[in-house]
């Protein structure tokens, strides 16, 4: 069993990440977090809510950092719809309420259980560098710190950065240049498992044959954020966040190099952008190239049919 907190904006992939999360039969999700980024931090914790309670899964939600460390916020509610998260409809009288602070919660329990919580962070890493920050020990008493953020190759909020480092440099940097053990599914990817018009087909399929309230949300969320995603890059949506949670689900349906990752935080045209160095001989950030989109895909479609 993999015990993992997710450290979230939510955010359609993120919401993928946590419908895919809920279904999986190997995992623990101890705690969701919701961190200010695709959108401000008041939704992405009210779309985390909403969402849990709406696929009744039994998990605590905590809010996280409402502003980057440094920089003017950006969001992308361009993307994801306002309050960032456009599409699904969710009954009204929500009840669940936000647990407390995010980043207690997290640090109290990666050091009350070492070596046994996996940190999953698939939006901006204010949070994480916060954690590291406040309790440097977490470092060496997290089992993992998986990542979704940055590219060795080619960015997607700007031609070098990804929108999650971009959103915070200076917080990627202290994370990257932690020591921690971290797996980086960045959109070298991340970009190999693209929601086309096929996998899309086999889920309608799926929610005719047997309907669930899980792919219901899923299928609606996912319909809004082809749109978004085909108008705005002319490409379909990559499940970007989902890689992490498929990553502890099953590690084999990827491969990774070893690189060590810095982080621009001055370059006029390269802010944001994460360079992959040669690694040293103790290198232990894990940077994902090459994902089994067929298996990914299948393991999507047995989480949503619960
Ligand atoms: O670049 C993709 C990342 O930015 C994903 O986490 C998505 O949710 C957005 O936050
Ligand atoms: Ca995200």
């Amino acid at each position: 069993m993999e015990r993992l907190i997710l450290d979230c904006d939510p955010g359609q992939d993120d919401a993928v990440a946590i419908l895919l999360a809920n279904g999986a039969t190997n995992l623990k999700v101890e705690g969701i977090v919701a961190v200010a980024g695709n959108a401000v931090v008041e939704d992405t914790l009210e779309n985390a809510l909403k969402l849990t309670e709406e696929i009744k899964m039994d998990v605590p939600v905590y809010r996280g950092c409402s502003s980057p460390l440094i920089r003017k916020q950006v969001i992308a509610e361009k993307i994801h719809g306002k309050g960032g998260y456009a599409g699904p409809t969710f009954t009204q009288q929500r009840i669940k309420q936000c647990a407390g602070d995010g980043i207690d919660f997290t640090i109290d329990t990666i050091m009350s259980n070492p070596g046994e919580i996996n940190l999953v962070a698939i939006g901006p890493l204010t949070d994480i560098a916060v954690i590291i920050k406040k309790e440097p020990r977490v470092i060496d008493n997290v089992k993992r710190i998986i990542i979704m953020g940055g590219s060795l190759i080619e960015g997607n909020i700007t031609p070098t950065a990804e929108f999650n480092v971009y959103a915070d440099p200076e917080a990627a940097r202290i994370v990257f240049s932690s020591g921690a053990e971290i797996y980086m599914m960045g959109l070298d990817v991340t970009k190999q498992v693209q929601l086309g018009k096929d996998e899309f087909k086999r889920f309608k399929e799926e929610q005719k044959n047997s309907p669930t309230r899980a792919r219901e949300i899923f299928i609606d969320g996912m319909e809004y954020y082809t749109s978004t995603c085909v108008d705005a890059n002319h490409e379909y949506p990559a499940m970007h966040d989902p890689c992490c949670i498929a990553y502890l689900m099953d590690p084999s349906i990827f491969s990774f190099v070893e690189r060590d990752i810095d982080v621009e935080t001055k370059g006029e045209f390269t802010y944001g952008m994460t360079v992959g160095n040669w690694p040293d001989k103790n290198s232990k950030t894990h940077v994902g190239i090459k994902a089994d989109s067929d298996k990914f895909f299948d393991m999507l479609s047995k989480s949503l049919s619960k």
